[in-house]
């Protein structure tokens, strides 16, 4: 029956992550630099209010926009953080991990024919579902703008059928983070065109050179505006599936149902734990960040040292170096890593073929994994240019 399903679906790749992650874990030695989560465990307390929730029978169906108590936590959270609001009744929706509001975005705003633009390289998550939309992802170049969109590019690519642009900052996979008078510039050009703005912000508790900047904070573009965020990267709970999607009221209102749709609610247990991240763990990712720095400082020394250039990594918990001088593909780099020191790290052409000639290392790892990784991949460097140089 594969000839009757949707021509789209077939079009669309497996993440390339995944296959060296999965062929990573087969080897005793190997050391797995591909992962895009934290790799500390979910916080006591919040492991408890999920466990609690579980334990009285609190496992039912919520509110399809997610428990009250929660839509408010998120509300506050931001209020606190970022000085702006967005109502808990009407404005903000508990999604199953930013994935499933990134997809019911999508869905609720695209059509055929309709284009989005991407600064790219980009996070896998989101061409996908612009494809099965029967919408085209435009690129913004980002590779000769230390990963930031240039506001002119950007204009020269808007035309009527784009509907909206995403930004991700700070970013995975080049740990880029956008500064105000930038995203100043590039708010002043999406106001004068009618297109959405979706910006994906699961990383912005993890920014480590300078304050993140919320395009929430831009009340002009309020109306054109999606802000994703959830508690995955935050506060480690990946599994628990929990994200939020903030937008005015009337957009709110269309995005409700095509997350109804597809979800019903996000999982009950789960929002109660949110609750407590929310509520009581604010400081959980000041927390684990200062492991996240001394680990982002130790591997983007080394990379420097061993010779590879690369960007200053300012949030997240990605390196980007480029492996353009060693003369190989971000694939062939990566394969042969791998199969030579059994280190897995993802090929740049995951994030588009804007990121060929990089590869992506999470350092979302432990020191002591981290310590051994580098010595293996500057023995690997070493071997590259000794065989270029006979
Ligand atoms: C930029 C970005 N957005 C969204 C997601 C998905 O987040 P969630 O686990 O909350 O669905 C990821 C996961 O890696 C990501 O890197």
């Amino acid at each position: 029956m594969l000839h009757r399903m949707n021509e789209k679906i077939k079009t669309i790749e497996v993440p390339g992550i995944r296959v060296f992650s999965n062929k990573v874990a087969q080897m005793p030695e190997g050391i797995n630099l591909t992962i895009g989560e934290p790799d500390f465990p979910t916080p006591q307390k919040i492991k408890d209010a999920g466990a609690t929730a579980i334990a009285n029978d609190l496992t039912s169906y919520s509110h399809n926009a997610g428990l009250l108590e929660l839509r408010k936590a998120v509300s506050s959270f931001f209020e606190d953080t970022y000085h702006f609001h967005y109502d808990p009744e009407t404005e903000i929706v508990i999604t199953n991990g930013a994935s499933s509001g990134i997809d019911a975005i999508f869905r609720s705003i695209l059509t055929e024919g309709d284009e989005v633009i991407l600064p790219v390289p980009i996070y896998s998550g989101y061409e996908p579902i612009i494809h099965l939309c029967g919408a085209k992802a435009v690129y913004l170049d980002t590779t000769t703008t230390n990963f930031l969109p240039d506001p002119e590019q950007l204009e020269k690519l808007i035309s009527n059928k784009t509907k909206a642009i995403v930004f991700n900052y700070p970013s995975n996979p080049t740990g880029a983070v956008i500064d105000k008078e930038r995203m100043d510039k590039l708010v002043q050009i999406i106001i004068k065109h009618e297109i959405f703005i979706i910006s994906d912000e699961i990383y912005s508790e993890n920014t480590y050179k300078g304050t993140h900047v919320s395009f929430g904070s831009y009340s002009e573009v309020r109306e054109q505006l999606f802000l994703v965020h959830g508690l995955s990267k935050s506060h480690s709970m990946t599994g628990w599936r929990l994200g939020f999607v903030l937008g005015s009221k009337k957009v709110m209102d269309q995005i409700l149902k095509a997350h109804l749709s597809n979800s019903i609610c996000a999982s009950l247990p789960s929002q109660y734990a949110g609750i407590e991240a929310l509520s009581n763990c604010r400081n959980v990712p000041n927390e684990m960040n200062k492991s996240y720095i001394k680990r982002r400082d130790y591997v983007y020394k080394r990379l420097v040292d061993m010779g590879l250039s690369l960007a200053e990594p300012k949030g997240a918990f990605y390196a980007f170096p480029s492996i353009k001088s060693t003369g190989l593909t971000s694939y062939e780099f990566a394969t042969k890593l791998l199969n030579s020191k059994q280190v897995a790290v993802v090929p740049g052409s995951a994030f588009t073929q804007y990121g060929e000639g990089f590869i992506r290392i999470s350092y979302a790892n432990s020191m002591e994994n981290l310590i051994k990784a580098m010595d293996r991949i500057e023995d690997f460097v070493k071997s590259l240019s000794s065989a270029l140089d006979k």
